[in-house]
């Protein structure tokens, strides 16, 4: 059975004080909500994510890394590797968000090779993809979401989608209060799960989680995360603040 997902991505946010304290508060409210199926995950910035790693060492929280680059090593200044996140013991990346292809010109090419890399490490991967308005506009959002994880994912072989989380996050949604409807939602997950399984089979496609990312916050997770295809979500601004990310976990 696939996994619920609740995952926080810090993205430039929180020093080392701040991080401290909000991973102390989300353990502490942790111990309140009953996590079945439900794994809980935080992305803080590369700097603190040894900080995060001690600090959530026997909890129920998981650490992720924001990025990582494909390269094992060597003169790539400013870059880190899948095997230094290993080496602290960070077993998932997120790969793809959005503000990566936009701001950094990660392409679906880049992204393949990232993707190699991580596994190659037997690294965990939160693959983000996702349409802008213009492509929803022109109604060409579900070709290009069907791109963007064919070019990265599918050369894939079976085995390794076990280490794979999908998550849709449509650009027009991230950080703007703009939220996919849950039918809008759905209806994409659907799809993705449809694509899953034509490339490969219905099985590794049930298995996969799915998440949800762009504005949820307490208010709407309840909604989003009640269709059938929709496994959890991936959580900007919200997870910033204990008590929503807690609010968010809770409505899972
Ligand atoms: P948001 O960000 O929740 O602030 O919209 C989501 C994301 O970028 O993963």
């Amino acid at each position: 059975m696939r996994k619920n997902i609740v995952a926080g991505n810090w993205k430039m946010n929180n020093d080392v004080k701040e991080t401290k304290a909000l991973l102390k508060e989300l353990k502490k409210g942790l111990k309140k909500i009953p996590l079945k199926n439900t794994k809980v995950i935080v992305a803080p910035t590369f700097v603190n994510l040894g900080v995060a790693v001690a600090e959530t060492k026997k909890s129920k929280i998981k650490v992720a890394s924001q990025n990582m680059h494909a390269a094992k090593n060597g003169a790539y200044t400013g870059e880190i590797s899948a095997d230094m996140l290993k080496s602290i013991k960070v077993k998932t990346v997120i790969l793809g968000h959005s503000e990566r292809r936009a701001y950094f010109g990660e392409t679906d090419a880049v992204l393949k090779e990232k993707v190699d890399s991580a596994l190659a490490q037997n690294m965990k991967i939160i693959f983000c993809f996702g349409e802008e308005l213009n492509d929803r506009k022109e109604k060409n959002h579900f070709n290009l979401v069907e791109n963007q994880i064919k070019n990265a994912l599918f050369h894939l072989p079976e085995t390794d989608w076990k280490k794979i989380v999908l998550a849709y996050e449509p650009v027009w949604a991230i950080g703007t209060g703009e939220t996919a409807t849950p039918e809008q939602a759905q209806e994409m997950h659907a799809f993705i799960r449809k694509t899953v399984t034509d490339k490969y089979t219905s099985e590794i496609a049930e298995n996969v989680s799915i998440l949800y990312g762009g504005s949820v916050k307490p208010a709407n997770a309840k909604e989003i995360f009640s269709n059938t295809d929709v496994d959890g979500g991936l959580i900007g601004g919200a997870a910033l603040k204990a008590a929503d990310f807690l609010a968010i976990i809770a409505s899972i």
